[in-house]
């Protein structure tokens, strides 16, 4: 199969395009490296590799010309300033639009998007269930994702959505695990916010993902564990990953007004569909993605919530 993944030097891209070679499809990945990292891909037969921007209109039309995917894994997203709304927008609306309607003009099969429960805003009820009202308004990561997902839906193609709890593992550099390792191996002192998530490691992700390439499910999904955890209990287990001794309890600071005490999405739909929620236990999963940035290092993190003393310590993306 031909699959095009945009944002597929990112965290979740390069793991989709990791697994879709090795199985013998043909990938082609573009990437602008606003957050992804060029050594997320190994140079291989069966992957191309474009650095660009997917709101390059005129690029696009050539790539999708060129290549005439069958499926768009589309993950390309913009989200590390969140007074950054034009980026945003020129990315996630833009970018999407450019995505769906070179999709439509060359006949692809079917899009996956992914979405991020922040479209959600603040939960109403938990665990979040698809029919839950979407109130994207408290972040411009979130408005514009939104937007996304809308021209996806409305474009006529076959897609899945995929709307996300916190995805972690190896090559993550957004959210809290890549900043607590970061300031853990720097000496660095660390607090955590009084919120809980619901964390999936991503080759879990990868498993549903690969079942929806292949033309499984259609329309909404959660992506989540079923469970959310405290920061406080990935914080701890992050310390024992690392085998530390911390001298005392970690601070627990209260959440920031913008951000929900709790985003725990509702697994169903995805079990019926694909037959599996993400299994991989916490300390398992942050065990592996601890010796990945043991061995690969952290380049710089990157989150969408404001950061008033510029020292991040959670995030939900
Ligand atoms: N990781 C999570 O927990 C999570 C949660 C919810 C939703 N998502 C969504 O999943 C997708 C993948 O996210 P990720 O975690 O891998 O993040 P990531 O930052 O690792 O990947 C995004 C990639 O898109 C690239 N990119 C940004 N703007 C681009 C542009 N204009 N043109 C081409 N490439 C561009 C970045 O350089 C990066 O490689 C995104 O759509 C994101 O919104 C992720």
């Amino acid at each position: 199969m031909r699959v095009f993944i945009t944002g597929g030097s990112g965290f979740i891209g390069s793991h989709i395009a990791d697994r879709l070679i090795a199985r013998g499809d043909e990938v082609m990945v573009i990437d602008n490296y606003e957050t992804g990292r060029r050594d997320n891909l190994t140079p291989q037969d069966r992957l191309t590799i474009i650095e660009g921007s997917i709101n390059d209109v005129a690029l696009m039309e050539k790539l999708f010309d060129d290549f005439q995917p069958e499926v768009v894994v589309h993950a390309a997203a913009s989200y590390k300033d969140p007074d950054n709304y034009i980026g945003d927008a020129e990315t996630n609306v833009k970018g999407t639009a450019v995505v769906v309607k070179n999709s439509q003009r060359t006949n692809v099969k079917r899009i996956i998007y992914f979405q991020t429960a922040l479209c959600y805003g603040v939960p109403q009820e938990q665990p979040i269930t698809l029919n839950h009202p979407i109130n994207p308004d408290a972040t411009s990561y979130a408005i514009s994702k939104t937007g996304g997902e809308l021209y996806v839906k409305m474009s006529g193609i076959d897609y899945v959505v995929f709307r996300l709890a916190n995805a972690y593992g190896p090559r993550n550099v957004s959210g809290p695990l890549p900043t607590f390792y970061h300031r853990l191996t720097n000496d660095k002192p660390c607090f955590v916010m009084d919120t809980r998530r619901d964390f999936i490691y991503v080759t879990d992700l990868v498993d549903i993902v690969e079942q929806a390439v292949d033309g499984k499910g259609d329309g909404a999904f959660h992506i989540s564990s079923g469970k959310d955890f405290s920061i406080k209990e990935l914080f701890d287990s992050t310390v024992k990953a690392l085998g530390i001794t911390m001298k005392e309890e970690v601070e627990v600071r209260p959440r920031h007004e913008d951000d929900a005490a709790t985003i725990l999405l509702c697994p169903n739909r995805t079990k019926e569909v694909y037959g599996m929620i993400p299994a991989t236990p916490l300390d398992e999963g942050i065990e592996r993605t601890i010796n990945y940035y043991r061995e690969f290092g952290i380049q710089e993190t990157y989150t969408h919530l404001r950061q008033p003393d510029k020292e991040p310590a959670h995030a939900g993306k």
